[in-house]
């Protein structure tokens, strides 16, 4: 059994060598003709962090990369010299680092991010990102995270882009683009890596690491479209994940790393496992040991091992020499994956210039204040309005005090996020700050702790009281601490944790005017709020512009636009809920047996797409240019939206088609274009869309890409639910 399953691997690995031509191919057939074993194994290995950074191992040619985190310029042109100086052949090293939503000026979360709708914006965030980066000696960043994400429950749902896999498609290209420019040679660019291939958002339970078992269908139509745009927009690099997949774990997964990475999509870049994430196959009881591990790591495709940091960690380095030697992997398969990672290298232009150039940083500065002018407008464009009953907001110039509640008033670090690179909290805004800074002396501030993100201390409530009775006006700032959110921070609810909801329960008694504003990773279950508190911001963690972009969405110089990008459920018993349903042969009506709860509606609190302005928008007037088409024709659908509140606002308008019957039961819609426009008192602007044939195919059952003739129908909205709807016909 062993040596059918061997002699698979061996055609296997064989059949993998069709790397698709490229410019550097004969630069890196020379240098590898002059390797040993030993040192083309050596670029297949990544050690994490200083504890693991072995001068000897480096001179020796037996590592290709570090995940040297912030060390800054100075330790990284350090440990380069080794490797250019004092190694045989002086391959220079790739040093990786975590810049997912900035290096030194942190934006807001991803999450945050994506419900700007402004795909410009985050790619300029991510352009920041990697200059700062690069100025510090990061060559490759482990971002974007590209995962799709319908569950709440997972903490890492923070660092993707939300539920929808059209939106995600179009930020993870933004991302790439804004990290690697349009040169990887440029200093001020690092190599983008999309992660984590794949699935890994779809884990059972919404619990990190777990199992993932899904339809290929849903493989393909939910989670890889991300990787395809990012693959599409260049990415260096992609990360495989820790889940297995179907059966498979996904870093050994030969369909998903080859046979549709490099056969279907042909993509020849760089495939680096997550944390030790081939180690683990023995975990997952793929494999007998760390030898069978390695085995079938390279065999399916993982060119290189982010080992553990610590030295048990590593699999590639101890096993592929020997793996090679008893001629369990062909050598050529060594090869293959040493070219994809010296290619990277070539791309980075690292033969040529393996140290960072501090004085090209020096002269070229970004300044400051554009820095932060983009994290500004990036954190306000983030910021969701989810209620404004009596409109509370803007807050009133001519209130007098102001009372500020809750754990992260005064917070500088948890407002950053779950990845915060080299951000310092020194340096960011905090949300007393940002609002002390914009009211100066005319509004009297009384602030108040009230109570710690989660525990059952309710000490602080009299105090809180207190202040707000002083007040006129009182905003709770309440939410999840970051170590609740990002990797391995799932929950099995979604509710506030601590007392924080009984503080915000006190505070209403005293019938003052309230807003709560909720900085947080995930959607919470905040119905009592909804339904009690006036106003309800959802500010997510906005990093380090953070105060100023609440001040100024506070009082009204920022008409908060942001809309969900995952749905907000009513209670976790819902979970998965999300806007792409399908109708079931028994959609949920009044009748008793249909598609239904006992104890919950079936909608969300909030759907996918919504959140509100200080002012209102109208839609109307939709039209459509034909009511027929044939197969592959296009049509164009207009339609009119009117600012009809008292101020100027973003609107972004969003698209949806439902195919209404198929060969294959197909979503009730999804989400096939959007506009983000600007709209000043009164204006009214009319918006078109081109449907085009590709907007309305989906996978038939053979998974071949189909538009099929019959009836569909075209809805707009500024949400998913509240939409205006149009039918048109396709014709064979
Ligand atoms: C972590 C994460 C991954 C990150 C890597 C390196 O476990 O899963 O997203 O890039 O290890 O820190």
């Amino acid at each position: 059994m062993m040596k059918k399953i061997i002699l698979l691997l061996i055609l296997i690995s064989i059949s993998s060598i069709f790397a698709q031509p490229d410019e550097y191919d004969e630069k890196i057939s020379e240098l590898l003709d002059k390797m040993t074993l030993d040192e083309k194994i050596g670029q297949l290995v990544q050690i994490v962090g200083v504890e693991r950074f072995s001068e000897q191992r480096i001179k020796e040619g037996k590592v290709g990369s570090i995940l040297i985190g912030t060390r800054g310029a100075d330790e990284v042109n350090r440990i380069q010299r080794i490797a250019v100086e004092e190694s045989r052949l002086g391959i220079p090293l790739i040093f990786a680092n975590d810049v997912i939503h900035g290096y030194r000026t942190i934006f807001p979360v991803p999450l945050a991010e994506a419900s700007s709708w402004n795909p410009e914006l985050i790619q300029l965030a991510s352009e920041i990102a990697a200059f700062e980066a690069a100025s510090e000696g990061t060559h490759w960043t482990y971002a974007p995270m590209v995962d799709i994400c319908r569950d709440p429950r997972w903490g890492r749902i923070v660092e993707g882009s939300g539920e929808d896999p059209f939106l995600g498609s179009i930020i993870a290209a933004a991302r790439v683009k804004g990290f690697q420019g349009s040169n990887l040679k440029n200093k001020n660019t690092v190599a983008a890596c999309a992660k984590h291939y794949v699935a890994y958002g779809s884990a059972e339970g919404g619990r990190d690491y777990n199992s993932v078992d899904i339809s290929e269908r849903t493989l393909r139509e939910i989670y890889l479209p991300p990787f395809y745009s990012a693959v599409k927009s260049g990415t260096a690099s992609i990360m495989s994940s820790f889940n297995d997949l179907n059966g498979i774990p996904a870093s050994a997964n030969y369909f998903t790393l080859t046979e549709i990475l490099r056969e279907e999509w042909k993509w020849n870049g760089v495939v680096i496992s997550d944390y030790n994430s081939i180690g683990e196959l023995v975990n997952h009881r793929f494999a007998a040991d760390k030898k069978e591990a390695a085995l079938k790591g390279l065999t399916a495709g993982v060119d290189i091992d982010m080992a553990g940091d610590t030295i048990d960690g590593d699999v590639y380095s101890p096993h592929l020499k020997n793996l090679v030697e008893e001629g369990l992997i062909d050598e050529q398969t060594i090869n293959n994956s040493a070219k994809n990672v010296l290619r990277l290298k070539y791309k980075l232009g690292l033969f040529d210039n393996p140290y960072v150039d501090k004085e090209f940083f020096d002269q070229n500065q970004l300044s400051k204040n554009y820095k932060d002018s983009i994290a500004l407008k990036l954190a306000e464009e983030s910021i969701v309005l989810l209620k404004n009953e009596k409109n509370i907001l803007p807050l009133d110039k001519g209130i007098k005090s102001i009372a500020l509640i809750g754990p992260f008033v005064t917070d500088s670090v948890n407002i950053m996020g779950s990845w915060s690179a080299a951000g310092r909290p020194a340096e960011v805004i905090t949300i007393l700050d940002g609002i002390k800074n914009f009211v100066t002396d005319r509004i009297k501030i009384n602030y108040s702790f009230g109570c710690n993100f989660d525990d059952d201390d309710t000490s602080g409530f009299s105090e809180a009281e207190s202040a707000a009775l002083q007040s006129d006006v009182v905003i709770i700032f309440v939410g999840e601490p970051r170590s609740m959110s990002g990797e391995a921070a799932s929950r099995t609810s979604l509710d506030l944790p601590g007392v924080q909801l009984d503080l915000i329960k006190r505070i209403h008694q005293t019938g003052k005017p309230l807003v709560v504003v909720l900085m947080n990773g995930r959607p919470l279950t905040i119905n009592w709020i909804y339904e009690n508190v006036s106003s309800v911001i959802e500010a997510w963690y906005l990093g380090s512009q953070t105060g100023k972009a609440i001040a100024n969405t506070l009082f009204g110089k920022n008409n908060p636009s942001g809309k969900l990008t995952i749905t907000f459920p009513r209670s976790a018993g819902q979970i998965p809920i999300y806007y792409y349903q399908k109708s079931t042969g028994r959609p949920a009506t009044d009748a008793k047996y249909t598609s239904k709860y006992l104890d919950s509606p079936n909608t969300p609190l909030f759907p996918f797409g919504y959140g509100k302005s200080y002012t209102t928008f109208s839609y109307g007037n939709i039209k459509i240019s034909k009511a027929l088409i044939s197969i592959n024709d296009s049509v164009e659908v207009s339609i009119d939206i009117t600012n009809t509140g008292k101020f100027a606002g973003d609107e972004v308008v969003q698209l949806y088609i439902q195919d209404e019957t198929a060969s294959i039961t197909l979503p009730v819609k999804l989400l096939k274009g959007f506009k983000k426009i600007k709209l000043n008192l009164g204006e009214k602007k009319e918006i078109s869309f081109k449907i085009t044939p590709d907007m309305l195919s989906f996978l038939d059952i053979e998974m071949k890409k189909v538009v099929e003739p019959g009836k569909f129908k075209v809805m707009i909205g500024g949400n998913s639910e509240d939409v205006i709807s149009i039918s048109f016909e396709v014709t064979e």
